[in-house]
């Protein structure tokens, strides 16, 4: 027989399903606990909700484990590239050899955006956050590509799919060129999805251009790492928006708004600023002073995770990078770098961080690593949304082809006024 759970309310017993999955923990199903005993459950945060079913990723916060449709986040980084990730994120499997050429090509061939999204980007301010610019573009995807959104057709979900995945980065570059004043690189196909990336953000077009390899590879692995995180607050964003049957483009472009936050993809960006603001490892005592101090507001960027209660599995990954990175320009005694190795090893001794389960996660050594390579500050929650984006296509996808999926509609528990009576103008004291 299968497990269930007994819940009394007012008095009113009712037995509900538990549902297991192939790893993790068990979900008690309490879709008929409103119907049976009038009650809602009441949880802010989804602190111990589980959302949906999925096959996509699984983390295991204590653990530190990460898996992509079951592989560990650190085979896929150090043995595939990011293309393979997608292609396992969409399909389910990795690709065979003609499959990864098929799909690159495919990714490949639609890298171009419309040649009116050009003036578009004219009508923002040079100062413009490029995420804000990311947010219009992306909805803006929709203007554009009629002819993908129709989501109850196989074919054009998955035309949409591409088509995002291959448009983020040459977005995005056009987001950094215009904040800089630079003119737009265009895609050039025989380069790999990186690489592209890369030259679309710092080539010119009056010299030639070389991508540096060491940087390709440390971007394509920051990318891997970035590509999916189950139910977190721009995936979840997606889901919900997409479960009125919103078109995709304008989906992802609510996902990006998600992850913008300084307490989600945001947080990369606040790492690095606080990195600068302590400056020399000397201070780094009393930011964590001031990290533990209730009365002050200060967190450690950087530090601690909803779901990690471990070293995050990606922090261990995007250390290496970091290193790699900063070898190849002759950098390792960098003093961010330096302020980064000190705060770490504090931190990961003092009691207070111990207690919490408090460790670094990915936006840790993110920020470093990518400032190394040339992008400045405002950029990185950008390149996270460009990785993230195979993640929240997949997570959409999978909902839209769940034959149970409703639209989503949360309850609350009301705490406002009981109902009262309209007093006229005149009457009110
Ligand atoms: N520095 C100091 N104290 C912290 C920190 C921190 N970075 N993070 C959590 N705490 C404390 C917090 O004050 C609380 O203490 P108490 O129980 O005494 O009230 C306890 O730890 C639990 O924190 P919480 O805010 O209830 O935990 P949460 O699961 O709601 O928050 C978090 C998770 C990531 C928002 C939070 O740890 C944080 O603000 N970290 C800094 C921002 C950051 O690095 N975010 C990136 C997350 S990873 C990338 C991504 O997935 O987008």
């Amino acid at each position: 027989m299968s497990a269930t759970s007994s819940i009394t309310v007012d008095g009113k017993q009712v037995e509900l399903p538990v549902k297991k999955g192939t790893i993790g923990p068990d979900v008690v199903d309490i879709g008929k606990l409103y119907a049976k005993t009038g009650a809602f459950t009441f949880d802010p945060g989804f602190t111990s909700t589980a959302s949906c079913e999925s096959k996509i990723t699984y983390i295991d916060g204590d653990e530190g484990v990460l898996l992509y449709r079951g592989y560990p986040i650190e085979q896929l980084a150090e043995k595939g590239d990011f293309l393979e990730t997608c292609y396992l994120m969409l399909f389910g499997e990795l690709p065979t050899e003609a499959q990864k050429a098929d799909f690159d090509y495919r990714v490949t061939r639609h890298t171009m955006v419309h040649d009116q999204m050009n003036r578009f980007f004219s009508g923002f301010r040079r100062d413009a956050h490029p995420m804000a610019v990311m947010v219009a573009c992306v909805g803006a995807l929709s203007a554009f590509y009629h002819d993908s959104t129709d989501i109850s057709d196989e074919q054009q979900r998955m035309i949409a799919s591409i088509r995002m995945i291959a448009k983020m980065p040459t977005l995005a570059a056009m987001a950094y060129k215009y904040s800089i004043g630079q003119p737009f690189v265009y895609p050039k196909n025989e380069l790999d999805y990186t690489s592209n990336f890369l030259r679309m953000c710092f080539a010119v077009p009056c010299e030639e251009f070389q991508v540096n390899p060491v940087f390709s590879k440390a971007l394509d692995r920051i990318f891997i790492l970035h590509a999916d995180h189950e139910q977190n607050a721009s995936t979840s964003t997606v889901r919900l928006a997409g479960s009125s049957g919103a078109n995709p483009f304008a989906c992802i472009a609510a996902g990006i708004a998600c992850l913008w936050g300084p307490a989600h993809g945001g947080a990369n960006e606040a790492a690095l600023k606080m990195l600068m603001e302590i400056g020399t490892p000397d201070r780094v005592d009393a930011y964590v002073a001031k990290a533990k101090d209730k009365s002050d507001p200060f967190r450690l960027m950087g530090f601690g995770h909803r779901v990690y209660k471990n070293y995050d599995p990606r922090a261990r990954l995007m250390q290496a990078t970091t290193h790699a990175v900063l070898k190849e320009l002759g950098k390792q005694d960098d003093p961010l770098l330096e302020v980064a190795v000190k705060l770490e090893e504090i931190a990961l001794k003092d009691e207070y961080f111990i207690e919490k389960k408090l460790y670094p996660n990915i936006d840790f050594y993110s920020g470093i690593t990518l400032k190394a390579m040339g992008f400045p500050t405002d950029m990185f929650t950008v390149l996270f949304a460009v990785a993230r984006t195979v993640g929240w296509i997949a997570q959409w996808a999978e909902m839209i082809e769940d034959p149970s999926q409703k639209i989503g509609r949360p309850r609350q528990l009301y705490i406002g006024p009981d109902r009262r009576e309209y007093v006229s103008l005149e009457q009110r004291g």
